[in-house]
Formats: C-alpha cells, sequence, structure tokens
C-alpha cells in the first residue's frame, strides 16, 4: 500500500544512510564527462544550470561551450548587448532565462564585483533564481547542503518511495522538497543532488528504465510494488494553442528588414521578420496591408513553415513585401525595425522558426551569387 507523507519521510529518515553512499558512488563510476563537470567556476555551473532546465543534456554541450568562450566571466556577460546574449541563445528555447541571466550578472557585477553569493536565500534574489537553480548552484558550485527537484528527480523520488499524485500536485510537490531537503544532508551535496539527476536521466528513466542497473533497486518501493511504470502519472497538459502568423519578407540590396519584439511574451527582446498574428479567418494580404500601409506591395505566399512548441503549434506563412526604402516609425508591436545586412542576421537573437524560415525564403548564398555577378 503507498504510504502517506510523513511515512515516506520517515522511510527517508531511516534509509538515507544506505542510500546515499549507494547512490553517490553510483555517481562516481557512471556520470557522463560533461563539461561543467570539468569545473569549479560558480559562474560557469550557473550558466550550465539554466542552460539544462526545459533541455537536454545533448543539446546544451555545445551552446554552453559557445557562451563560455564568449562571455568567460559575470563581467564580460554583464557588460554585454542583450541582444548578443540572446543570438547565442538562439535555437535554445525558453529566451526569459537567457534575458534573466543577463539581467543578474548586470546585478552581480554591480553589487557583488562580479561573484555569486553562495547562500539559497541570497541567490534567491536574483533574476531568474528560482527554487531549482539556488538549490543547483548553492549545492553543486559552493558545496552547501540545498535540495533541489526537477523533472529528473521528481521520477526517481516518486518511485523510490511510491510517491502517488499527478505532477502538479501540490501534497506531492511539498513532499518531493522535504524528501530531497532531507537526503541531501551529508558529504557531498552537489554529487547527491547530481546523481539523482543523472540516475534519472540514464537509468530511471520515464520510459523502459533499466531497474536491474539501478544502484538503489533494493531501496525501490515502487519496483517492490511492480509500479514503476505507472510512477509518477503523466503530466496533463492543456491543449495546444494553435498561433498562426502572416510573416513579411523584405529585403533590398542584400538587406533584409528585421523587428525586434518586446522583452516581454512569447519570443521576447527577439528579432524576426516583421509581422502579425492572424486570427481564425482573417485575410493575410488585407492584415498586412493594414499593417505595412497603403504602399507596400504584397505578393503571392511564399511558404508555410509549421513548428511544434511546447505549448503551441506555430505556423509562420510567408508573404514578400515591398516596401517603400525609408521607414515609418515600426508597427506598434515592436521596438525598432532596420534593414539588416543578410549575411549579419545570425548575429542577432532571432527564434530557430523565424531563423528557417528566413533560410528558406532568403537563402544566405542567394546574395553571395548576386554579388559575384
Ligand atoms: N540536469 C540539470 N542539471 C544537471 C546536472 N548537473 N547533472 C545531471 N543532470 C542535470
Amino acid at each position: 500500500m503507498p504510504a502517506t507523507p510523513l511515512e515516506i519521510v520517515e522511510a527517508a529518515k531511516a534509509n538515507r544512510r544506505t542510500l546515499r553512499p549507494a547512490l553517490l558512488a553510483w555517481f562516481d563510476h557512471n556520470k557522463r564527462e560533461l563539461p561543467w563537470r570539468d569545473t569549479r567556476d560558480p559562474y560557469a555551473i550557473w550558466v550550465s544550470e539554466v542552460m539544462l532546465q526545459q533541455t537536454q543534456v545533448d543539446r546544451v554541450i555545445a551552446y554552453y561551450q559557445r557562451f563560455l568562450e564568449r562571455f568567460p566571466t559575470v563581467k564580460s556577460l554583464a557588460s554585454a548587448e542583450v541582444s548578443d546574449v540572446l543570438s547565442l541563445w538562439s535555437g535554445l528555447g525558453y529566451y526569459s532565462r537567457a534575458r534573466n541571466l543577463h539581467k543578474a550578472a548586470v546585478e552581480l557585477d554591480a553589487k557583488h564585483q562580479g561573484t555569486l553569493p553562495s547562500t539559497v536565500e541570497a541567490l534567491r534574489t536574483l533574476p531568474g533564481f528560482g527554487r531549482y537553480t539556488a538549490g543547483a548552484v548553492a549545492s553543486i558550485a559552493f558545496d552547501q547542503e540545498a535540495p533541489l527537484v526537477d523533472g529528473n528527480v521528481a521520477r526517481v523520488l516518486s518511485r523510490l518511495f511510491e510517491i502517488d499524485g499527478a505532477p502538479q500536485d501540490k501534497t506531492r510537490e511539498a513532499t518531493l522538497w522535504e524528501l530531497a531537503t532531507l537526503l541531501v544532508k551529508g558529504e557531498r551535496p552537489g554529487d547527491f543532488n547530481q546523481s539523482l539527476m543523472e540516475l534519472g536521466a540514464t537509468v530511471c528513466t520515464p520510459a523502459s528504465p533499466t531497474c536491474l542497473l539501478c544502484p538503489v533497486q533494493t531501496h525501490c518501493r515502487a519496483l517492490a510494488a511492480g509500479r514503476v511504470d505507472e510512477l509518477p502519472p503523466p503530466r496533463k497538459l492543456p491543449p495546444r494553442k494553435r498561433l498562426e502568423l502572416a510573416v513579411a519578407l523584405s529585403h533590398r540590396d542584400g538587406n533584409v528588414l528585421l523587428a525586434r519584439r518586446p522583452e516581454s511574451g512569447l519570443f521576447g527582446g527577439l528579432w524576426e521578420m516583421p509581422g502579425l498574428v492572424l486570427e481564425k479567418g482573417t485575410n493575410p494580404y488585407a492584415s498586412l496591408k493594414a499593417l505595412f500601409g497603403k504602399r507596400a506591395v504584397i505578393g503571392p505566399e511564399m511558404l508555410v513553415l509549421e513548428r511544434t512548441l511546447t505549448h503551441r503549434d506555430l505556423v509562420l506563412r510567408l508573404f514578400p513585401v515591398d516596401l517603400p526604402p525609408r521607414l515609418k516609425a515600426p508597427p506598434d508591436q515592436y521596438l525598432e525595425w532596420r534593414w539588416i545586412p543578410r549575411d549579419q542576421t545570425h548575429a542577432l537573437g532571432m527564434s530557430s522558426a523565424m531563423e528557417s524560415a528566413l533560410d528558406e525564403v532568403f537563402p544566405l548564398e542567394v546574395k553571395k551569387a548576386r554579388k559575384r555577378r
């Protein structure tokens, strides 16, 4: 029978003496060699933990290395333009992570001589530091007995202690953090937290976990109860929304018209070919005409690009739009717009969907071919 939260916590107290060394020994022998595991630099560890939220390890590695080459210190990040930071982030998604990283670096540079504080409480005052990030940086970079719970840890603990409840359930959430707090106490708290995450990523996976290879299989209540496959129950996702945009490709003399979105909201702070949301049933030609004015000439649709984002199905519908060379003020939904040389657009922060659309409708080679003539 599944236990009550109180019984679960009591079980963890009884188990931690054997559970901790088993996990740490397993981690020592089985951890993946990852670039952020070669460093003790709190800044580098912070960058890695921010990137690793909502993004797979394999994908993060190249971004992490490029980011640290370009911004090796808090100071270098603090003095960068946010658009350069977003540009290096392009393709990783969840761009508010990059904006907050930059904001926090500015604050650290101004108030803390560019060094990160070591406690959860102090870290949590910084932009972008939620409970997870603060726990990760405090434990991994500063050896603090600070707990963390991410998706992997939640799954491992749910199975080890047979915790019921859906992923959004408040009682379950509280029990998981209580367990994490209890278990992290002891030697090598950062490695211990990483061992739980690593086990979740490589052994205690959502589907087909390899329980035979698990260093703590004898502790696992879900395994004993034959319930590994049903814990944790799948997260109930809200229905996906369809977001359809009419997007203008305007170019002249090798330059493309790009506009920058406001800092908040979807794709906040990113550059894009200007456009607007097409509500169901609206005519893209009439909408683009209303956006760009009477003198704009709108050509036939040239591309439809569909992308699946986490919460949305994105549809970009591309139209060539011929505009007068002198730009008026940008449409209300943008902070600015500019003609950008096509071979420099990669230096701006753009979403990967927009970058793909631009590559399709205005490939870089076109410009080179034109130049050669
Ligand atoms: N996921 C996020 N951070 C991690 C880490 N430090 N080790 C393993 N998995 C992680």
